[in-house]
């Protein structure tokens, strides 16, 4: 913590990605004030419209002005623009990029690009967006140690609560053996209706008009979402890089209302079980039945857990929530704090003689 009174430099952000967690971010980083010993200065914001830049500051009351009638950002004045935001990365200067936009499972792109070319120039990320961890996670982890910058994506796995901070950080030196878990609060919900007498489509519906669910669910319910999660779990904490054909995947739109409560009735519960046991050559999403004895069964409605058998520890668990844009928002912002007190630090310590 800087001593009071001491004048601190603001550490310079970037946003790539102004949707639900985007925005959710700017507000919270404009009411930061002094909080947490680190000031924050926005100084590009980018997306699908490019990118605008201000080195003394993007004016974020003004900015989240417009994203509230439908304007983009380029509407901002005093601003430079690109009109592709990967060219504004490669130029801008910043000491921290959030990249909190939207990529598919095909390749990433284009957050892959955008997040290689900041960590490529020594610029530290925070990320959300799950499928360039997932495809590059390894790749991404050892460009940010080979520039001495910092890489965090732990939004991506169970939004706010933080897992891979604890699991990577907390964990250092120890070795991952294998983890089971529950990795999608939104599946996880549809389960737990089902079971008191919801048919699948009323507890699809439930779940989006909770705000829960996207218009589109495909990626929960076809599993494809707990797949990336995974995915990003084996390249952080396993250091093991996997593709999306390695992981086998079995969702939940198969089933209907009836074989949740069938299983319910005797005593199991459906889940999206989540397995990676490297040793075994088992990577799998399966929603499956699981026993009153199988820890998974006491995970309810929208929680998420993450079991890790870890030598020499034994066996850590973790719960929490993990689905909604507080939630999001909230992880890329721990990421961020931590990011830019490295930072600041850095800075500090280069200006010493
Ligand atoms: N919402 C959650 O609960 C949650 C939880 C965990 C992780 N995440 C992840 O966090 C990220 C952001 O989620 P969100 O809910 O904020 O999504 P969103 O509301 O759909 O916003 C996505 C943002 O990404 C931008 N974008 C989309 N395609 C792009 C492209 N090709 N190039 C540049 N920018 C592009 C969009 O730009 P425009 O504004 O121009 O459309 C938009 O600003 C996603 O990767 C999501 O998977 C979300």
């Amino acid at each position: 913590m800087p001593a009071v009174g001491k004048r601190t430099t603001p550490v310079r952000i970037g946003v790539i990605g102004t949707g639900t967690v985007g925005q959710w971010l700017l507000r919270a980083v404009h009411g930061l004030g002094a909080r947490h010993g680190v000031e924050l200065k926005v100084v590009a914001v980018g997306g699908r419209d490019g990118l605008v830049a201000r080195p003394d500051g993007i004016d974020l009351e003004a900015l989240l002005g417009l994203k509230a009638q439908g304007e983009s950002f380029t509407q901002l004045g005093g601003v430079e623009h690109w009109a592709a935001a990967l060219d504004g990365i490669s130029e801008i200067d910043a000491d921290v990029l959030v990249e909190v936009s939207q990529s598919p499972p095909s390749d990433g792109e284009p957050g892959l690009s955008h997040i290689r070319e900041a960590l490529g120039r020594g610029i530290a990320v925070a990320t959300s967006n799950k499928w360039p961890v997932a495809l590059a996670g390894v790749e991404l982890a050892a460009l940010a140690r080979r520039n001495d910058v910092g890489f965090r994506a732990e939004s991506t796995v169970m939004s706010g609560t933080p897992v891979l901070a604890a699991l990577t950080d907390g964990l250092g030196g120890a070795t991952p053996l294998r983890l089971r878990g529950v990795l999608n609060a939104t599946v996880n919900a549809i389960c737990s209706r089902m079971e008191t007498g919801a048919s699948y489509a009323d507890a699809l519906a439930e779940a989006q008009a909770a705000g829960l669910a996207e218009r589109d669910p495909s990626a929960d319910v076809d599993g494809l979402d707990a797949v990336a999660k995974l995915m990003v779990l084996s390249a952080l904490v396993f250091q093991e890089q996997l593709e999306l054909r390695d992981v086998s995947r079995r969702g939940l739109s198969g089933l209907d209302g009836g074989d949740a409560r069938a299983a319910f009735e005797r005593g199991e519960r459906i889940r999206e079980v989540a397995t990676l046991d490297p040793g075994a050559q088992r990577r799998s999403v399966d929603v499956t039945a699981v026993s009153a004895r199988d820890p998974l069964f006491a995970v309810e409605g929208t929680a998420n857990t993450i079991r890790l058998e870890v030598e020499p520890l034994g066996e850590v668990s973790i719960t929490g929530p993990g689905a909604g844009p507080a939630l999001a928002g909230q992880g890329v912002f721990s990421d961020l704090i931590a990011l830019a007190r490295q930072s600041a630090a850095l800075r500090a310590s280069r200006r010493r003689p």
